[in-house]
Formats: structure tokens, C-alpha cells, sequence
């Protein structure tokens, strides 16, 4: 792996602290790191180097995977961070960050490949991007890369906006943009288990699938971040971004181990399938609810509209389902329904793939009645894949049986490390090219102006429930019902 410099921007904000941090250190001792690399953080405040090291050691104590039993170690990847306050509109302060970095290049020695991570707000992206061109930051003798994470703009406009200014600093290889859903591991496991097994080859298309299902369901509310969900809702938060980008890893078809451009390639492929729905068709096919009081393990939580920082007037959506149709020869004419929402009974993200039951008319004659099998992929907070097989128990009858196969490992690196290990080695196959999230905007966009127009009906669904009844009628009118509700 090439030596290098990871400038960090937002550096003492929550996701360094959480994520990014404990990941290049959790890498570095698992020497994952390059062989010499220089860390710049920078943020707004003014703080010495030693007492930003100091912060970057209170976060790998309550947030690194690895032990900091080491201290040779801990000491060395703390050497290796400078800070640097910086005004992110102040084009000058960038000629100053310049410098630190080339300071560093040459005390350590390092080629001038350079990686900026944009952890702010996005309304930031540009500015910085492009005062990194402006001041010479951008101009190297080796690589430059950027990772900037979602949103990516709030509508298609304002994605092609902001894609056509970053293109004016990096080139679309040059940037990396972060859907950490992309970095669950079971996520980046359906890549392997369609190319690798051959039964599931043979039976991932419509001929012997019925339909899929994917959830993401949270428990948690809109929590202290009303100001930016309100206007938002999951439609934005979730589903344009993390639900699409599991429609499409569960709907492509690959046939061996692939490079980024073969993923990204038949990614590319399944959203140009999807059958577009007018601003008309949405109140068919989308089920729109928003939160309203209930009870949550065993706590009495209240609605949406009572939240601090909501207006009681709000009409965002905390949670839609939606069928989707993929046009395509493998897919055609098989629903894939996905939801997701928050304040619902469980924290289960899930892929639920039920096979079609040709001997279904046979079975009800001799009124036996099995169930249909099912591909279960558990990605959060369980890592397993389950196989729903029928089987006679005991006294003759048939049940379900589960074979299955647990993924969860106590120690497992989790998506932002695999992602940030991904973008050092400049492997972008788990990260979200421009055409996807513009060809998800796209698909998206008629229901952000349903919703906007009040074209599709607002259910109140109580919290710590399955989410609104429109949605199991949605399912209802294909005589399908969601899986593993209980
Ligand atoms: C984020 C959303 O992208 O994903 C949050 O902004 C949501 O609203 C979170 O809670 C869910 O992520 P995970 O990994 O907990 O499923």
C-alpha cells in the first residue's frame, strides 16, 4: 500500500471521534496501515497538537476494537497526527495547511499521494474541494482522492449541482463517497454469495424467486437531530441511498470474483431496470407514515410531531415502503419490496428472498401446508444467512426448519473501517459511483414530489409496531406478506 497523507477535515466531530479514528488505528495495529503515513486533522477550534493527540486517545480508549495495551504502539500512531485549525472558507488558511503537509511529506519521507476526508457538513463539500485546487493542495506528483459521505444533494438537481463542483477539483475516480451500508459486511457479502454459489445462481431470477424483501427497521427516534431529519424524512435519510444500494447488491448477477468496475458496472444495470413511476403511479406503490406515540421496550415514547425541535404540523415521513419493479430478464415481473422506518418493534436490517412454490396447488390438495422456502440475510444487528427448508417432524407433520450460518464475530472490523481500508488502497468497489446515486435520485425523485404535493396519504403508525397497515396491504394486494414479523 502507498505511503501517504490522510488530511482529515472535522476532525473533532462525532464521526472522527466514533469511527474514523478508532478505524486507522484498529488498521494500523492490525498493520494495515502504509508503512509510513502522516495523520492532519483539522477542525474550527484551536488546539495545540498534543492536545488534539490527547483527544484521539480518549476516543481509541472508548471506541477502538484493539487493545491500547501497546503503548509503544499507541505512541507511534499518535506521532503520527498533527492538528491544524483552519477556517474552511478561508482560501488562505488552505495555503497554510499546504505547507504542514508538505512539512510532513518531506520529514517523513512520503510521496505526494494525498487523502481528504470531508467529515462535515455538505454543505461544506464544495467550498473545500475546491479551495484544495485553489491552493495547490490538489496538485501532487502521486495520487489524490476524496471521501466525502451522504447526502449527496436532496433531490436529483442539487446532486447534479454539487457532483458537476466537485468535478472541477477531483475526477470521479479520484472520489470515494461513503454509503456505510456498503461497508456492512453482510451487505458485502451477497457480492460473494451470488457469485460464489452456484445453487443460488441457478435460482436468483423470477422463475423461481416470488419476491424480495428488504428491511431496515430502527427503533431509535429522530433523536437530537430534528433540524436536519425534518427536512429530510427516510425517504432522503435511508431509502434513496442505503435501501437502493441493497436493492442493487441483491439484484445483480455475477459470475465470478469481480474489480470495482464489474460491481459498479451491473449496479448500474439494476437501477437502469427499474421501472420509473410517474409522480401519479407513487400513491400505488409507496406507503408513507410518520411515527406517533407507542411503547418502547417497555418505555412510553411519544410521537413524531412531540419531539423536540418538530413542529406539530410536520409532515415528514420517519417511514415508507414501496414496491419496486426491476424490468429486466432476471427479475421481471417480481416485486421487490423494501421498507424502513423508525421507532418500529425491532432494529433489524434484512434480506428476505421467498421462493415461488410450483408444488404449492399439489401440497393444498393434500392439505399440507408448508410454507415457502426462504433466503434469509440478516445484516444488522445479526450477521447470518438462513435457509427456511420444510421438514416432517415427529408426528408426521411438515415444519419449518432453519439451516443456517452465523457470521457475527465479536471482533469483526465494521463498515468504516473496511471502508477506510477500501479507500487506502484505492479499491472503490464498495463505494457509491456518481451514476448510481444519480440514477437513484432520478428514481426517487417523482415520490419526493408526491410526498411534497400531499399526493400520497401520510399514515400515523403507533411506535414499537411493524410500521402502517398500508403496508401490509401493499403486500396483501400480490398475495405476499412480510416475512419474520412477529
Ligand atoms: C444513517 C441515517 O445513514 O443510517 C440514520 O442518517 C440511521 O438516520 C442510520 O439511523 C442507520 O444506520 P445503521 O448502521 O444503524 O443501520
Amino acid at each position: 500500500m502507498d505511503s501517504m497523507s490522510f488530511v482529515l477535515f472535522g476532525a473533532t466531530g462525532d464521526l472522527a471521534k466514533r469511527k474514523i479514528f478508532p478505524a486507522l488505528y484498529n488498521l494500523f495495529i492490525d498493520q494495515k496501515m502504509p508503512e509510513s503515513f502522516s495523520i492532519i486533522g483539522i477542525g474550527r477550534k484551536d488546539f495545540s497538537n498534543d492536545e488534539f493527540q490527547n483527544q484521539v486517545m480518549q476516543s481509541l480508549i472508548t471506541f477502538s476494537r484493539r487493545s491500547l495495551e501497546d503503548q509503544k504502539m499507541v505512541q507511534e500512531f499518535l506521532d503520527s497526527i498533527r492538528y491544524q485549525q483552519l477556517d474552511i472558507t478561508n482560501k488562505e488558511g488552505f495555503v497554510d495547511l499546504l505547507d504542514l503537509v508538505k512539512e510532513r511529506e518531506q520529514e517523513l519521507q512520503l510521496p505526494e499521494n494525498r487523502l481528504f476526508y470531508l467529515s462535515v457538513a455538505p454543505e461544506f463539500f464544495e467550498v473545500i474541494a475546491s479551495n484544495i485546487k485553489e491552493s495547490g493542495l490538489g496538485t501532487t506528483k502521486g495520487w489524490k482522492r476524496l471521501i466525502i459521505e451522504k447526502p449527496f444533494g436532496r433531490d436529483l438537481k442539487t446532486a447534479r449541482d454539487l457532483n458537476e463542483k466537485l468535478s472541477k477539483s477531483f475526477k470521479e475516480d479520484e472520489i470515494f463517497r461513503i454509503d456505510h451500508y456498503l461497508g456492512k459486511p453482510m451487505v458485502q457479502n451477497l457480492e460473494a454469495l451470488e457469485f460464489a454459489n452456484p445453487v443460488l445462481q441457478a435460482l436468483w431470477n423470477n422463475q423461481y424467486i416470488a419476491n424480495v424483501q428488504i428491511t431496515a427497521s430502527e427503533t431509535v427516534g429522530v433523536e437530537e437531530r430534528a433540524g436536519y431529519y425534518d427536512k429530510s424524512g427516510a425517504i432522503r435519510d435511508m431509502f434513496q441511498n442505503h435501501m437502493l444500494q441493497m436493492l442493487m447488491m441483491s439484484a445483480m448477477h455475477l459470475t465470478n470474483q469481480n474489480t470495482a468496475s464489474d460491481v459498479r458496472a451491473e449496479k448500474k444495470k439494476v437501477l437502469e431496470s427499474l421501472l420509473p413511476l410517474s409522480k401519479e403511479e407513487v400513491v400505488s406503490h409507496v406507503v408513507r407514515g410518520q411515527y406517533g406515540s407507542g411503547e418502547q421496550n417497555g418505555k412510553k415514547v411519544v410521537a413524531y410531531r412531540q419531539e423536540p425541535g418538530i413542529e406539530f404540523s410536520s409532515q415528514n415521513d420517519t417511514y415508507v415502503a414501496a414496491r419496486v419493479l426491476i424490468e429486466n430478464d432476471f427479475w421481471k415481473g417480481i416485486p421487490f419490496y423494501i421498507r424502513t422506518g423508525k421507532r418500529m418493534k425491532e432494529k433489524s436490517t434484512r434480506i428476505v428472498f421467498e421462493f415461488k412454490s410450483p408444488i404449492q396447488n399439489l401440497a393444498k390438495k393434500n392439505s399440507i401446508n408448508n410454507g415457502p422456502n426462504l433466503l434469509v440475510i440478516e445484516i444488522n444487528p445479526n450477521e447470518r444467512v438462513s435457509f427456511y427448508l420444510n421438514s416432517k417432524n415427529v408426528e408426521g407433520n411438515i415444519e419449518p426448519v432453519q439451516a443456517e450460518y452465523f457470521a457475527n464475530k465479536e471482533d469483526r472490523p465494521e463498515a468504516y473501517e473496511l471502508l477506510v481500508y477500501d479507500a487506502l488502497r484505492g479499491d472503490s468497489k464498495f463505494f457509491a459511483h456518481w451514476n448510481e446515486v444519480e440514477l437513484s435520485w432520478q428514481w426517487v425523485q417523482p415520490i419526493l414530489e408526491a410526498f411534497e404535493e400531499n399526493l400520497v396519504p401520510l399514515h400515523t403508525y403507533k411506535s414499537g409496531s411493524f410500521g402502517p397497515e398500508a403496508a401490509d396491504e401493499l403486500l396483501a394486494e400480490d398475495g405476499f406478506k412480510w416475512w419474520l414479523d412477529t
